[in-house]
């Protein structure tokens, strides 16, 4: 399944993400592709906001995880700096998804090797035309746990302009 959308502005990529996070449960994993400066940690901070997570989400780039407590908890994760998949299982990622929390991570199709196939990709790219604030975001669904929420998430989703 995918989705296709776009967004003329970081605003709207957060109230994309958050419309995400509505039928988003513990357990799940969220990948953000996308390049420097797509929004993937705009993404997120709209998700988080989602979730119900009131403190201010930043760039784990440096930390490489940080985890928030909201209505679900939520690892955000950017394995940005990771130069191998070793180093994905070194920092635990495999053993962090887990019913106790979302998983979110940025240039997460990098790490899907090590991760169950069962998660929503979510990729970000620089939209058409001169205007710096345009992205498309497509979303696509893979595996079970996802699937079964496609028309929970077309609902969810119903409100932004399909491309
Ligand atoms: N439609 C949009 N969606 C997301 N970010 C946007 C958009 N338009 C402009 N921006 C800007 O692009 C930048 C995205 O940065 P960030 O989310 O940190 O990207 P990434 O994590 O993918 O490197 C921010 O400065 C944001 O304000
Ligand atoms: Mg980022």
């Amino acid at each position: 399944m995918m989705l296709g959308v776009e967004t003329t502005g970081v605003d709207q990529t957060r109230a994309l993400a958050a419309s995400v996070a509505e039928v988003a449960g513990p357990g799940d994993i969220v990948l953000l592709v996308g390049e420097l400066g797509a929004g993937k940690t705009a993404f997120a901070q709209g998700f988080a906001a989602g979730l119900g997570i009131t403190e201010p989400v930043t760039s784990p780039t440096f930390t490489l995880v940080r985890t928030y407590t909201g209505r679900v908890r939520l690892h955000h994760v950017d394995v940005y700096r990771l130069e191998n998949l070793q180093e994905a299982l070194d920092l635990g990622l495999a053993e962090m998804v887990g019913e106790d929390a979302v998983t979110l991570v940025e240039w997460g199709d990098a790490v899907a090797p090590v991760l169950p196939r069962d998660f929503l990709e979510v990729r970000l790219a620089y939209g058409a035309g001169d205007n710096e604030d345009r992205r498309t975001v497509a979303l696509r669904v893979v595996g079970r746990r996802w699937s079964a929420r496609t028309e929970a998430l077309g609902k969810a989703l119903s409100e932004w302009a399909v491309a």
